[in-house]
């Protein structure tokens, strides 16, 4: 029987870029998505890369009724789950939307998971779970808490909702993969990032500055202990981070327990160096100003991924060069009416 992997929130950045890496592996896909913060194109994107178009079902997947009927309609065999809000000042702003809906979601499918014999579960953590943290890198091992937003807390939760569930249940596998900085696009440049309304991440906002739709980028200040005073981050190429999706649902199957791995590559960039880079890769201008700090960010956030390099035998392999260049390919091409949002 064709066995499928479910993706809630599968048609969001993450989400679509993985479904792009397992079809491309051979494995069968469904997505449930409730098409809240994506669109139903991007499916086409999807299609145009791979040659196969997934089963996709739009649902809210806190609704327990229309979630069971996805595991009643396709033969689920593990899990990825993306579907939550994911805006760091939205969530400051709505806390309870966001603890209801991520939580809500979360433990939806898992009643449905169990109840329909599923064992395996990947899902979208974040190295926001490390708090502020020293400048080190993290190691799966650093302490966790101290999030300074609703949405840090939501993922916070939802580990510790899978560890006591993994030490309930010994047949279950629960996978937490915490993204460092996703950024780039599928090199297609068919499927991308697109944020509603201004963006807060610095990649959608230096491409709208590139392209001309906002005026300059503010550096959130220059002031911390790094090499230039800009924020380092470790920017991993979103066709890298699925591709570590791929690496951890291979593993899952034959580990149960709770497992946690950080997606990074281990190299900080800071915010004028990435600004550089994009200038030079794609021969455009950003212009800046410099401003205060921005409240909630730290000096440095780094990964160790040795621990997914060794155990899942899996690596980042794009440069800072092909983020900076994908992504504005992607954005390019959704200015021209090309690209499948
Ligand atoms: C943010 C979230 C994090 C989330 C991640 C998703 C916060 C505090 N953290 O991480 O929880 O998982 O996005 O990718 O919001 N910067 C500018 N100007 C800008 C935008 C950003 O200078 O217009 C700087 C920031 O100060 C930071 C770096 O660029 O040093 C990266 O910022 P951003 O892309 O927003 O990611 P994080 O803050 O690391």
């Amino acid at each position: 029987m064709k066995e499928y992997v479910l993706l809630t929130g599968g048609m969001g950045f993450i989400g679509s870029h993985t479904a792009v890496c397992l079809l491309k592996a051979g494995v069968n896909v469904v997505i449930a998505d409730d098409l809240s913060n994506s669109s139903a194109s991007v499916l086409d994107g999807v299609e145009a890369i791979t040659g196969v178009r997934p089963p996709f079902v739009r649902c809210d997947c806190a609704d327990r009724t229309a979630v069971d009927r996805v595991f009643d309609t396709y033969p689920v065999s593990a899990v990825i789950h993306f579907a939550g809000y994911k805006a760091v000042g939205e969530s400051v702003e709505k806390p309870l939307a966001y603890y209801r809906n991520n939580l809500n979601c979360l433990l939806t499918v898992l009643d449905a998971m169990r109840d329909h014999g599923v064992n395996t579960l990947v899902f979208s953590s974040s190295a926001t779970v490390y708090g502020e943290g020293t400048g080190r890198p993290f190691t799966e091992s650093s302490p966790t808490g101290g999030c300074t937003n609703p949405y840090g807390q939501t993922k916070l939760m939802a580990e510790q909702i899978l560890k006591d569930l993994c030490r309930a249940d010994a047949r279950f596998t629960a996978v937490l993969l915490r993204y460092f900085n996703p950024v780039g696009a599928d090199e297609s440049g068919l499927i991308g990032e697109t944020p509603r309304g201004v963006p807060n991440n610095l990649m959608p906002y230096v491409m709208q500055v590139a392209d001309g739709r906002l005026p300059h980028l503010r550096v959130y200040g220059n002031d911390y202990p790094t090499p230039d005073g800009t924020g380092v981050r470790d920017y991993i190429h979103i066709s890298d981070l699925a591709s570590g999706h791929l690496a951890a649902l291979t593993w899952a199957s034959s580990h149960p327990g709770c497992h946690a791995f950080n997606l990074g590559t281990g190299t900080g960039t800071s915010v004028l160096e990435l600004v550089h880079t994009f200038e030079r890769v794609n021969g455009v201008a950003v212009p800046r100003v410099v401003e205060g700090r921005r409240s909630g960010d730290t000096a440095v956030c780094l990964a160790d991924p040795s621990l997914a390099n060794r155990v899942l035998g899996w690596r980042a392999e794009r440069t800072l060069e092909d983020m900076c260049r994908d992504a504005w390919r992607w954005e390019k091409k959704q200015n021209e009416g090309t690209a499948h949002e």
